[in-house]
C-alpha cells in the first residue's frame, strides 16, 4: 500500500490554522498556500535518488550529490497551480504540465478537457497536486492519464486530505505515495467538502467567491 505522510511540522501546523480561518483573504491565503506547498515538497523530495557530482569550490574540488531523476510539476487544474509557485520556489528548472478534468453530468465518470505534458513525462518523477484531496474522484482519474502515457513515479501532493479520498487512491494506486499537510478523518459534508476542512480551496485561491 502506498505512503500516507501528514506533517506534524510546527510551521506546517500554524499556517494550515492560518489557512482554515475563514477571515484570511485571497491575498495572504494565497501566499500560504505556496508556502505549505514548498515546506510539502521538502518532505516529499527526501527519498528521490543522488548521484555523485565533483564540484570545484575556491579552495579544492567537493564531491557533492545532487537529485538524479528527472522531475516535472503537474497541477490539476484549477486549484492545483495554487500550489505550483511554491513547488517552483525550491525546484525551480523543473516542467511543468497541466491537466483539467470536469465531471460529466450523466456518467459522473471525469473527463480530461485539457492536457498539456512535457514530451518525455515518462521518463520524470511527476509531483501531482490539488490542494484539497476530498472524495479522491479527479486525483485517482489524473493518477490514471498520467499513468496511461507512461507515468511510472507519481507522488501526490496536497494541503488537505480526507479519508475517501485517501482510501480510494490508496485502493486504486497503490503504487502512488500521498504527502498531505493535514488530514480530517471526517466524514465529507453533503456538498462533498472536507469537515472542517478550509471552503473551497479554488475560490480562496482565485478571490472567486
Ligand atoms: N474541494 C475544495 O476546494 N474543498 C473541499 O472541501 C473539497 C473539495
Amino acid at each position: 500500500m502506498s505512503k500516507l505522510f501528514v506533517s506534524e511540522h510546527p510551521l506546517i501546523h500554524t499556517k494550515m490554522a492560518m489557512l482554515r480561518d475563514e477571515q484570511t483573504g485571497t491575498k495572504e491565503f494565497r501566499e500560504i498556500i505556496g508556502e505549505v506547498a514548498s515546506l510539502l515538497l521538502y518532505e516529499a523530495t527526501r527519498d528521490l535518488p543522488l548521484k555523485e557530482v565533483q564540484v570545484k569550490t575556491p579552495i579544492a574540488t567537493a564531491t557533492c550529490k545532487t537529485i538524479d531523476t528527472k522531475l516535472a510539476m503537474v497541477p490539476i487544474l484549477r486549484a492545483g497551480l495554487g500550489m505550483t509557485d511554491g513547488l517552483l520556489n525550491l525546484l525551480p528548472a523543473a516542467k511543468i504540465g497541466h491537466i483539467g478534468l470536469y465531471r460529466d453530468e450523466t456518467t459522473l465518470e471525469p473527463v480530461e478537457y485539457y492536457c498539456k505534458l512535457p514530451l518525455d513525462i515518462e521518463e520524470r518523477t511527476v509531483f501531482l497536486t490539488d490542494p484539497m484531496l476530498a472524495t479522491g474522484g479527479s486525483a485517482d482519474a489524473a493518477i490514471g492519464f498520467l499513468k496511461a502515457r507512461g507515468v511510472k513515479n507519481i507522488i501526490f501532493l496536497c494541503i488537505l486530505a480526507a479519508t475517501e479520498g485517501v482510501e480510494r487512491l490508496q485502493k486504486n494506486h497503490p503504487d502512488v505515495d500521498i504527502y498531505a499537510a493535514a488530514y480530517d478523518d471526517g466524514s465529507l459534508n453533503e456538498h462533498g467538502y472536507i469537515v472542517p476542512g478550509l471552503g473551497d480551496a479554488g475560490d480562496r485561491i482565485f478571490g472567486t467567491k
